[in-house]
């Protein structure tokens, strides 16, 4: 959307700091909450750009200091602005680099518990009565737990938008207005419109859930932790339960946060049968995180899982997901899009036609075959070179990828996907699913 001259009504509706605020560190609070909710407010509406609504920001926080009394109130102002975290840097394509909700610095060396406290709340929200709680209860985890966590689960790196994820407009747009806006809009979206916590992806691998789950947590400004279901098998299996039990922990103090669950099947599989075995403690535990999410209605967090094996979850505990939504094949629009963009780094030369045949091609691919056939495809013009060659040439010299290069391609890539599997993912939709 473009920025009109309305656009410059809305901090003063949205500034509404009157006299009757009682004393400097309520006014502090009312101006923080005004800030937030403004700035999330223009920036989720896409009104205007994350550059605009940080300058309109600083303009008015400067028109409204004059309100706020003492010395002592001016640092919660300027920690404002200017470090705009979290969700001005959650746009793309304003020309400002993006940064984490916390600075990657700010990320804590966990074997300081208090550093790791004042990185919590640092965070754009003031901690809840929850976060207050789970603050405490940082203070006597295992160090090397919090580091783990850290290290290991919090994901650092640039955020997605929207755009960058191709096709599943239906997806979006229920994650956008079910989940995006109630969470950015929490004071307007409460009781039956609140936020759905817990969202089950399910679909073929390589559609693209994951990319969803970090897309949605880079458009609310939230700490992202991804914690693989299969890898806390596979790798932590003695510990996996602390493991769950340390990133609710640090999510409470880090919000908001989007907690990505990966290979949910196999924490939450039928077939788990002793009850004391790892995997069964390690359920129970991500069931009890769950539920306290699913019930505090101040914390902002959401628990995003995902699955490939969706049948294989025990029918008791499907009821624990709000939404459950399919995640489906690319269609030939998203496939188009896929090639175009991972192609856009080369240098090709594909005729309209040969691009309708390259999409025509891949139908039933997933995204992350498009990505396999498109990346054997780029190589075509490097093994084209005689070794000798190699060393010296330069990349401008390589020879543009032609439509040979993905006939060659096609014979080694294949679509993962059969088609019994697809059949199976559209039946689990039609009895369980939210999206038809
Ligand atoms: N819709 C999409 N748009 C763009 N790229 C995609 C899309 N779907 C898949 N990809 C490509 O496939 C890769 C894997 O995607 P992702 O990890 O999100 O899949 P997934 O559904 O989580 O798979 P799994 O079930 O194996 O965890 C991405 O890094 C990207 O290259
Ligand atoms: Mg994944």
């Amino acid at each position: 959307m473009q920025w009109t001259p309305e656009h410059a009504q809305w901090p003063e509706q949205h500034f509404d700091i009157t006299s009757t605020t009682r004393s400097p560190a309520h006014k502090v609070e009312a101006y923080r909450g005004h800030l937030q909710r403004t700035y999330q407010y223009a920036w989720a509406n896409d009104d205007i750009s994350a550059l605009t609504a940080s300058n309109l920001l600083k303009k008015y926080a400067e028109k409204y200091s004059g309100i706020l009394e003492g010395p002592a109130d001016r640092p919660v102002l300027s920690s404002y602005s200017d470090a705009p975290s979290g969700l001005v840097n959650g746009r793309k394509n304003d020309g400002e680099p993006w940064q984490p909700p916390l600075a990657s610095d700010a990320v804590y060396p966990l074997s300081c518990v208090p550093e790791v406290l004042a990185a919590g709340k640092a965070g754009l929200r003031a901690p809840t009565s929850a976060g207050h709680a789970a603050d405490e209860q940082l203070k006597g985890a295992e160090p090397h737990l919090l580091d783990l966590v850290s290290s290991e689960i919090i994901a650092q790196g640039p955020p997605l938008d929207w755009a960058d994820i191709a096709g599943l407009d239906l997806v979006k747009a229920v994650l956008k207005e079910e989940v995006l806006w109630p969470v950015l809009r929490s004071d307007a979206f409460s009781g039956l419109t609140a936020s759905p916590r817990s969202i089950l992806l399910f679909g073929p691998r390589g559609t693209g859930k994951t990319l969803l789950g970090r897309c949605l947590a880079g458009q609310l400004g939230a700490t992202f932790f991804k914690i693989a279901g299969s890898g806390l098998v596979a790798k932590w299996l003695g510990e996996a339960e602390k493991i769950i039990h340390a990133s609710f922990l640090v999510a409470r103090c880090r919000q908001p946060a989007v907690i990505f669950v990966s290979d949910i099947d196999v924490l939450l599989s039928a077939q788990v049968s002793e009850e004391h075995s790892p995997v069964s403690r390690m359920r129970t535990e991500f069931l009890m995180q769950l539920d306290t999410v699913l019930t505090s209605a101040e914390d902002q967090i959401v628990v995003i899982c995902a699955t490939s094996k969706p049948e294989e979850i025990d029918e008791s505990l499907r009821r624990y997901f709000m939404k459950r939504l399919l995640i489906p094949l690319p269609d030939s629009t998203a496939r188009h899009q896929m090639i175009v963009q991972l192609l856009s780094q080369h240098n090709y030369c594909l005729s309209d036609k040969e691009f309708a045949l390259l999409v025509q091609r891949t139908e039933g691919f997933s995204g992350l075959d498009v990505a396999h056939l498109c990346q054997e495809a780029a190589v075509g013009p490097l093994h084209a070179m005689p070794a000798t060659d190699l060393s010296a040439i330069m990349p401008g010299q390589l020879r543009p990828v032609t439509y040979q290069d993905f006939e060659n391609a096609f014979c080694k890539i294949q679509p993962s996907i059969s088609q019994k599997e697809l059949d199976m993912y559209v039946e689990w939709n039609k009895m369980f699913g939210c999206s038809q």
